[in-house]
């Protein structure tokens, strides 16, 4: 189902988006319904993140995937096409959205739910009813008024540890092992390690399947 249609940002507009939500090299943004990829190309080229896009629309899932090849940024951007309530969005550190306050607010659950502490949500133009902004910010540009609200996902993971002996491969996902103490939250290690939080997730994701951990527990 097409939830809205295809208006682009403006690139001053994604710009500031992307720099308020504080994106950083290496996070991992998800543009949900993507247009023509303006804000992935952004995110990846200007900011050096990995960017995910979803798009329904099959001629600009297409677009999109062509400008990312022309470009050359295959290997920090990847599109899917289909509908961004079908897709996995746990790995993100910073969403951003140009949609509906309609959708936003049906789109809700499956953030709250999928989304770890710490991930900045960015929205133009439209609030997600009920959550506050940390940050309003109005953009006056090609001859009108562009409001930018920006989330943080309140909450606290901490991965528990079985005690379990076993082979870890990865050095990263070692050294993630190492500081789980059933005590630090997903954010502590990311920021002890200096990494972002969507690598230690993986990393976690890993170690659960291995059994060196049992649970994720949402505080
Ligand atoms: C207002 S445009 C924003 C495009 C881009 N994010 C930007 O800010 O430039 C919204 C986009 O969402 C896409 N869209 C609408 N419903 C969707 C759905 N359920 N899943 C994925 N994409 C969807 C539309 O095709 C359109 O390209």
């Amino acid at each position: 189902m097409y939830e809205v249609p295809f208006v682009p940002t403006p690139e001053v507009v994604l710009r500031r988006m992307l720099q308020l939500a504080g994106v950083k090299p290496g996070e991992v943004v998800y543009d949900l319904g993507c247009g023509d990829g303006r804000i992935l190309i952004s995110a990846a080229r200007d900011f050096k993140a990995y960017a995910v896009g979803v798009e329904i629309r099959q001629d600009l899932y297409k677009q999109c995937v062509e400008k990312v090849r022309d470009l050359g940024l295959e290997d920090r951007v990847t599109v899917i096409h289909g509908s961004f309530f079908d897709v996995d969005l746990s790995e993100a550190d910073v969403v951003t959205m140009y949609l509906l306050t309609s959708v936003n607010e049906r789109l809700k659950p499956k953030l709250e739910k999928e989304l770890s502490g710490g991930t900045r949500v960015v929205s133009h133009d439209f609030e997600v009813p009920g959550w506050r902004p940390v940050i309003l910010e109005d953009l006056y540009e090609e001859w009108r008024s562009h409001k930018i609200y920006l989330y943080v996902i309140r909450k606290r993971e901490v991965p528990v540890p079985t005690g379990k002996a076993v082979y870890v491969e990865d050095p990263f996902t070692s050294k993630v092992l190492g500081l789980i103490d059933g005590k630090r939250s997903l954010v502590d290690i990311a920021d002890e390690l200096g990494v972002p939080n969507s690598a230690v997730k993986r990393a976690v994701k890993r170690l659960l399947k291995l059994g060196a951990v049992s649970d994720l527990v949402v505080e």
